[in-house]
């Protein structure tokens, strides 16, 4: 038995019978510091919620990391120490590996020694759903003018339609890069949760087209606590779209019980519970409230039915997914409007602007629907949120931010929870209702609890629940 099998064993049995990761067996049983055996020299390119994410963590695993960026704001605040976004743990794992870690605005800067380049740029939709590409295409054409005499493999970890990789890699041939190997390594991660899910994923999927370039890209994460799974690059790419599509469409079917629990007298809480017991459906995202929204889900989805319908096949499942969630928050409009009768002149507050709790990002969160609706209707919109950057709320949504919840909801005609905040439990709701010039609530997210809020004198009005 080779050592390092041996050494794999013996971590095996520790984790079987201490129940540790199998990180931690690894590093008491090897006294291994945690860092990988074969540090190498990794170019990141795109220093957002993945790409600088994923440039922290291999920091963390011992790699050498050069993380590029077109954004001169981003570049600076990284180089001064700071953190553009905001994610759990990321600040610390910036500072702690700060002798690895550097940052560039020149992609020639960040080939140069590069042994590894990860492609972490945006792939926003286009009008026509499909994904937008370019910011892919000019980092390949960067790479096609920057030749490293060390690089042996790109690695993509924006989300991509299938075919993508292979494409590509008929660039990279054609530009005498052939001898650059290709992986497809998608991301899976949760934001407000991604430097966890990072070092601990369910899964890592590696899609390669030789056994080269899928040992490379196993071997940079080493240290990782989570099984690595190697298969072919159009499969990882359609495993994340799919799995993306799929956990769309538990969260809208649940939105669709939700539904028809409220026109039978059901409670989609309970019915959630019980239907989540059972092993083969599993309880995760079936959460009723005003429809999926952030960075991925609603672009993947668009992206996985475009890609469909251009291959001929038109995904009418997914279109049904698509229309039912746009429908969402619309629904919770309406249902306002029929219990204040008119919209217009309403004071109108939100509670939570970001996609879901614990990110302060603002993409595609139905809050957007929701305050520009209310806008159009003629109602004067404020709002609280602890982390949303006031610059993405404010131009758009012409709505008046407020420092807290109590501030927010003072004068208001409804109050309106839009995102999951913590923060909401704590909000001293009898002391609110007096200052709300008409106490009611609509939950959007059934974070509260019906009796306490209607005990506490509230209009207490909740996604299908009686
Ligand atoms: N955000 C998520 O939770 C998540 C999860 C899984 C997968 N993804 C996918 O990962 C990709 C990145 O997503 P994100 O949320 O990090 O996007 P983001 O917008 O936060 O970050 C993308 C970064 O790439 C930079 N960039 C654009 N063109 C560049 C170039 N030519 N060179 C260097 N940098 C460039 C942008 O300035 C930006 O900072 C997307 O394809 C997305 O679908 C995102």
């Amino acid at each position: 038995m080779t050592q390092d099998k041996a050494r794999k064993k013996a971590i095996r049995a520790r984790v079987a019978v201490t129940g540790e990761s199998y990180t931690r067996a690894r590093r008491k049983i090897a006294g291994f510091p945690g860092k990988t055996p074969q540090p190498r020299r990794v170019a990141v390119f795109g220093a957002g919620y993945v790409g600088l994410v994923a440039g922290a963590c291999f920091a963390e695993l011992g790699h050498r990391v050069v993380l590029c960026d077109i954004q001169p704001d981003r570049i600076r605040l990284l180089q001064a120490g700071e953190v553009p976004i905001f994610e759990p743990g990321l600040g610390d794992l910036l500072a702690g590996n700060k002798e690895r870690l550097s940052f560039t605005l020149e992609a020639q800067e960040a080939v140069r020694d590069a042994e590894v380049v990860y492609v972490c740029v945006d792939t926003p939709p286009t009008a026509s759903g499909d994904a937008d590409l370019s910011h892919l295409w000019a980092v390949i054409d960067a790479l096609k003018e920057v030749r490293s005499d060390h690089l042996a493999a790109l690695v993509m970890k924006s989300t991509v339609p299938v075919g993508t990789g292979e494409r590509v890699r008929a660039v990279l041939h054609d530009a005498g890069l052939a001898h650059v190997g290709y992986a497809a390594n998608p991301e899976f991660t949760a934001e407000g949760r991604a430097v966890s899910t990072f070092l601990h994923p369910d899964r890592v999927v590696i899609g390669a087209a030789d056994d080269r370039t899928a040992r490379l890209v196993t071997a940079l994460h080493e240290g990782v606590d989570g099984p690595v799974e190697v298969m072919d690059i159009p499969s990882a790419e359609m495993v994340k779209l799919a799995s993306n599509a799929l956990l769309a469409t538990k969260i809208t079917f649940i939105n669709e019980i939700a539904t028809v629990c409220e026109a039978t007298g059901a409670d989609v809480e309970t019915v959630a519970k019980g239907i989540g017991m059972d092993p083969r459906l599993g309880p995760h995202f079936l959460k009723a409230g005003l429809g999926y929204g952030g960075s991925c889900f609603p672009k993947d989805s668009r992206a996985l039915r475009a890609m469909a319908s251009n291959n001929g096949h038109p995904f009418q499942l997914l279109s049904a997914v698509i229309e039912v969630n746009e429908l969402q928050p619309r629904r919770a409009i309406q249902r306002l409007k029929n219990e204040l009768g008119t919209l217009k002149g309403r004071r109108i507050c939100l509670l939570g602007m970001t996609f879901k709790a614990g990110t302060d990002d603002m993409r595609e969160a139905p809050s957007t629907v929701v305050a520009s609706r209310l806008l159009a209707e003629g109602a004067d919109v404020h709002c609280w949120d602890p982390l949303a950057r006031p610059a993405e709320v404010e131009p758009w949504t012409s709505t008046t931010r407020h420092a807290n919840p109590a501030e927010a909801m003072a004068g208001a005609d409804a109050v309106i929870v839009v995102t999951e905040w913590p923060q909401l439990n704590d909000v001293d709701w009898a002391a609110a209702r007096v200052t709300m010039r008409n106490p009611l609530i609509f939950d959007g997210r059934n974070l509260l609890d019906p009796k306490r809020m209607r005990d506490t004198g509230f209009t207490y009005m909740s996604v299908g629940r009686p």
